[in-house]
């Protein structure tokens, strides 16, 4: 077997949706992966920021080996213990408000939920979102993203949606009026180019959307978990949300998602307005457990937030001594990100990592994003950013 003959078997039978880059995965642990030749790499980007406890690690391995040997799925018109303490998990952690929860299988399910959330709670059907957010691929979801190239072709969607600038908040005073459900957005933008907005911005919605009766939906499928250096991104501001959304992490790396809410917005949803048939499993769900767990037993949000302080300290004395080749660093936690100058070399910048040893990602044209494992060891951090630094001088 060689690459080409894996890039063959793509070609025939894949829908050709997937810009691929030339590896194939095998395995993996920590924050390492192997591809199927037996190269080693070290993963800079986590699975799409997913894998936040590493790769296959042994407590979630555990947990879901155990699950699957017991019950795997059942319905939701059953109760099942490790969906209530998940459940009850999640009301815990995430700012005082949100008390429920409707566990999903992917982020953009639950973006599909919190939208219908919004129409039931409001009535209304104009919803307000962010250029260059980023909130799934489903229908729903679509409307709502900032990227005209993934909407447009799918247009009309819903039956009225506004973009406005992200971190602009004069012009979410003009867009936010009584026709409005809810105001969506990432508390830091990921896939639109690791935007952090400025002090204020979130908390100013916050008093815009309680003026129109408009629910504010903070999308941290990205962002939560741990990943900034809190629980969830907008502790930073210490902004509550009517309805949150989260997936990526949850599971550690297993599919889970789940978007949540007040009981405020609870009550205003009736039997049979949603459902899903594998949302929720038992097997989801102990992974879930299983990854909260460890990221509270090895105190990962605090390492998120130190380690992510020294990595965009480093990013930020790369850019100055670089001016040519980077712009600056920005980020939060461990979802930081190095803007290049030069679009072209940083859409090269990813394959060329991958001779070298090291998988990251480039996202919105010219911004090297870094989203590793929370615990990704230091050994494996700082020789990576190095190869990556080479690469962006280069
Ligand atoms: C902020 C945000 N929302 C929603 C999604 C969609 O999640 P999924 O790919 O699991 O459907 C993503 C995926 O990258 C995301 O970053």
């Amino acid at each position: 077997m060689d690459l080409d003959a894996i890039r063959a078997r793509e070609a025939a039978h894949f829908l050709p949706v997937v810009k691929r880059f030339p590896v194939a995965l095998a395995s993996g642990s920590g924050s390492r992966v192997v591809d199927v030749f037996g190269n080693e790499y070290v993963d800079l980007m986590a699975g799409w920021g997913v894998t936040c406890i590493g790769h296959s690690h042994p407590a979630l391995v555990r947990a879901i080996a155990e699950q699957a040997g017991r019950l795997m799925q059942t319905t939701n018109i059953f109760y099942t213990l490790p969906q209530l303490d998940l459940c009850d998990r999640l009301a815990e952690l995430t700012p005082a408000p949100i008390t429920r929860s409707f566990l999903t299988n992917s982020g953009t399910e639950a973006i599909e939920g919190a939208l219908k959330l919004a129409h039931r709670a409001t009535g209304r059907k104009v919803y307000v979102s962010t250029k260059s957010a980023f909130h799934g691929r489903t229908l729903g979801a679509l409307q709502v993203i900032g990227t005209p190239k993934h909407r447009d072709p799918y247009a009309p969607l819903l039956p009225e949606q506004i973009l406005v600038p992200f971190d602009d908040l004069s012009a979410a005073k003009r867009a936010i009026d009584r026709s409005v459900a809810a105001f969506i957005v990432e508390p830091v933008q990921g896939e639109g180019g690791v935007n952090v907005p400025s002090p204020g911005y979130l908390r100013g919605l916050r008093e815009l959307c309680d003026a129109s009766g408009a629910l504010l939906i903070f999308d941290e499928v990205q962002t939560g978990v741990g990943r900034t250096g809190k629980w969830f991104a907008c502790e930073h501001d210490g902004v509550d949300p009517d309805v949150m959304t989260l997936g990526k992490g949850l599971g550690g790396g297993f599919p889970v998602a789940a978007f949540l809410t007040t009981e405020a917005v609870a009550r205003t949803v009736s039997l049979g307005d949603h459902g899903t048939t594998f949302g929720g499993n038992p097997l989801a769900c102990a992974a879930a457990n299983a990854t909260l767990r460890v990221i509270e037993e090895e105190k990962l949000v605090a390492r998120a937030a130190e380690l992510g302080a020294r990595l965009h300290e480093r990013l930020r004395a790369f850019a100055e001594a670089n001016p040519g080749v980077a712009v600056g660093a920005r980020g939060r936690g461990l979802l930081q990100a190095l803007v290049l100058r030069d679009g072209e070399r940083a859409a090269t910048l990813p394959a060329r990592a991958i001779e070298r040893g090291v998988l990251v990602n480039v996202t919105a044209g010219n911004v090297v994003r870094f989203f590793p494992a929370l615990n990704i060891p230091e050994a494996d951090l700082w020789p990576a950013l190095e190869i990556v630094f080479e690469l962006a001088a280069d």
